[in-house]
């Protein structure tokens, strides 16, 4: 699918209020979704945490954690209907720009092997693997390894 002008979307940051069109989201998108407790957290924390919008329409999400030099990518999600169409990459590079003022000189990320639109997403942008997590996620039939992505800003 074409990508979306860039006028029609927009970043802003997420608040506690987001959180219900947040998980309605979040449970269509992943086999083990987070709860509203680690969207809540993550707020309450200092996370930097962003919303996407079409208009008024929360299209996606993303959780970055910052601290000592790093960035760390705990979360980002395109809802189904709005995949395809360059908003993740727009998303991460959002991302990246947001890490990139704050002087972080590494931005890191966990995906699953199984993740291919996300692991080619991940790689397209530049992000290189860097290491694998045993058992790092919950899956249908036991665990999951991770693959740990690096990217340097
Ligand atoms: C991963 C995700 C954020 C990508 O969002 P998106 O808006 O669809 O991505 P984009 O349209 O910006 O695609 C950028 C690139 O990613 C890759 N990609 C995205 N979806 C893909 C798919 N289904 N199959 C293969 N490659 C894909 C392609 O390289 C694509 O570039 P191209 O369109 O020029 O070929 C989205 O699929 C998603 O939210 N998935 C569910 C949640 C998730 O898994 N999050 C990541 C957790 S680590």
């Amino acid at each position: 699918m074409s990508a979306l002008p860039e006028q029609i979307f927009s970043f802003r940051p997420m608040n506690k209020s987001d959180v219900d069109a947040i998980m309605s989201l979040e449970r269509t998108l992943y086999p083990f979704p987070w709860t509203p407790g680690n969207f809540t957290d993550s707020l309450n924390a200092g996370y930097s945490c962003w919303v996407c919008e079409f208009g008024s329409i929360m299209v996606g999400y993303a959780v970055l954690m910052l601290g000592a030099g790093e960035a760390h990518v705990l979360n980002i999600a395109i809802g189904q209907d709005w995949q395809r169409q360059g908003l993740g990459r727009r998303f991460m590079q959002h991302l990246i720009k947001v890490a990139r003022e704050y002087r972080a000189e590494m931005m890191f990320l966990e995906v699953r092997p199984s993740n291919k639109a996300a692991l080619r997403l991940y790689e397209d942008i530049g992000f290189n693997e860097m290491a694998t997590r045993r058992g790092y996620y919950p899956a249908h039939d036991g665990r999951e390894d991770a693959i740990l992505m690096g990217l340097s800003l």
